[in-house]
């Protein structure tokens, strides 16, 4: 039975929990307490948090990791990574050391414009839109100029703004499509204040000049950026792929076969590319990043072509073996949570405080290394081995291990394969 209220938002913080507690976890004695533990004694730091989003009661951790040893064009990164899943960190930080004695990784910023569409309805003639648009085109820009000042000033700005057809797709639908530059910010809100500025200035110039009346739909940034690029790259002689247990001729060529499967079968290359995100989420996450823009983004380019494929790449040509990835990253480090979020700013500092166009670069070399670990498993002891490995912890936390009996199974299994009735059975063996 749903238990509902008006003016939940209201509410105290300790109302709020209260209100939950006795409607929905009243059979629980300890939910309280759960929710409350989490509390930072630091009242200041706490009240950040809780501002941060509406109608907080607690505060969700997730572990900070680092992943050191990442040579990307010459200079050596240890990536902050915040994530919930084993073996992530550990992944990445072993394809960080593998490429670090193999020259590192390369990267290289392609673009970095992104867009903006003020959606809108019109009934008249395309001509006369058209003939409007191009009239009203400097005005709009001009009306906009006490939001893009500062932009300007510092090198960035509006790239450009045109009028699209859409009719084809919907009767009467037109967009006014804008480029941006937002140099080192995310550039949502600056992007959205000139999207909605623009709408204003045509709306009311429309009512002036044109017979036909527009509607503005709604005017807001796409996060879908196949204009704010970036690739980062490996690689090496073939023969320098040896590593222990490793052929590196048949590693080489399973490993792109792995990858061409992947482009060319979606089933798979929704999981390779799930794999590839472990790396970015983590790190744009860290970075006080918004995941689910990079998330969206990434996965439309990934269907580009109309059908859902890899997003890396590998070949094997004179010898040498190169693998890379090309995504769309549109990233900010200044602004939002970045000089928010304390964590965050530790993030960025061990970064190096880069640029945003730098934290593009190494995100993209996050989720290249963190590809190419979990295919060089895949392709050789099976994922299962190492993920495991790193998994053993979960599980004896799951029993409440404690310190003696944790040291003696990870002893243990050191020799021994980790599965979950594995550990269970080792578990039960030392109790009883
Ligand atoms: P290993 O060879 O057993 O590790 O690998 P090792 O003990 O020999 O250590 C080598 C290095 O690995 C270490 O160097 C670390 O860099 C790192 P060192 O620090 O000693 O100089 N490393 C660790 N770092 C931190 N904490 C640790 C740790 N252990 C090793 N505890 C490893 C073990 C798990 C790294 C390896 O088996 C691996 O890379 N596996 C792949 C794991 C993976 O991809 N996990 C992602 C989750 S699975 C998934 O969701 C995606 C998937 O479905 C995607 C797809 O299908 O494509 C698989």
């Amino acid at each position: 039975m749903s238990t509902s209220i008006s003016g939940f938002s209201k509410l105290t913080k300790t109302e709020k929990i209260d209100w939950i507690v006795s409607n929905y976890l009243s059979n629980s004695t300890t939910a309280k307490d759960t929710i409350t533990q989490y509390f930072n004694s630091n009242q200041k730091l706490q009240q950040l948090h809780d501002e941060f989003i509406e109608n907080t009661i607690s505060n969700y951790y997730l572990p900070l990791g680092v992943a050191p040893n990442f040579v990307i064009n010459g200079k050596t990164y240890a990536i902050p990574m915040a994530i919930e899943e084993s073996s992530v960190v550990a992944a990445a930080s072993k394809a960080a050391k593998f490429w670090m004695e193999r020259g590192g990784f390369k990267t290289t910023v392609i673009s970095t414009t992104k867009i903006g569409q003020v959606h809108f309805m019109y009934s008249g003639e395309e001509k006369m839109l058209q003939a409007f648009f191009n009239t009203v085109k400097p005005k709009l820009i001009a009306d906009t100029k006490s939001i893009t000042a500062n932009m300007e000033k510092r090198g960035g700005g509006i790239l450009d703004i045109e009028l699209r057809t859409k009719t084809n797709d919907l009767d009467n639908y037109y967009q006014i499509h804008a480029t941006f530059e937002t140099l080192d910010a995310m550039g949502a809100n600056f992007i959205n204040s000139c999207l909605e500025q623009f709408a204003k200035t045509f709306k009311a110039e429309a009512e002036i000049q044109l017979d036909n009346d527009i509607d503005i739909v709604m005017s807001i940034l796409s996060n879908y950026v196949p204009e704010c690029l970036v690739r980062a790259e490996v690689s090496c002689k073939i023969e320098a792929l040896a590593d222990k247990g490793i052929d590196p001729e048949t590693f080489a060529n399973k490993f792109a076969q792995a990858v061409t499967i992947a482009e060319v079968e979606p089933y798979r290359a929704v999981t390779h590319n799930k794999g590839i995100m472990n790396g970015i989420d983590a790190v744009v996450l860290a970075t006080g990043n918004d995941f689910r823009a990079v998330e969206a983004g990434v996965h439309a380019y990934a269907s580009k072509n109309g059908k859902y494929t890899s997003l890396t790449h590998a070949k094997i040509e004179d010898g040498i073996f190169s693998f890379w990835i090309e995504i769309p990253l549109a990233l900010g480090t200044v602004g939002g949570l970045t000089s928010l979020h304390p964590l965050v700013k530790v993030a960025l500092n061990i970064l190096g405080n880069p640029t945003a166009k730098e934290l593009m670069q190494i995100v993209a070399v996050a989720g290249l290394a963190q590809n190419f670990a979990a295919l060089r498993s895949l392709t050789t002891t099976g994922i299962q081995e190492g993920h495991m490995k790193m998994h053993l912890m979960n599980i004896l936390n799951q029993f409440d291990a404690t310190k003696t009996e944790k040291e003696n199974i990870i002893n243990h299994f050191k020799t021994n394969t980790v599965t979950h009735s594995a550990v269970v059975s080792q578990i039960e063996k030392l109790r009883q």
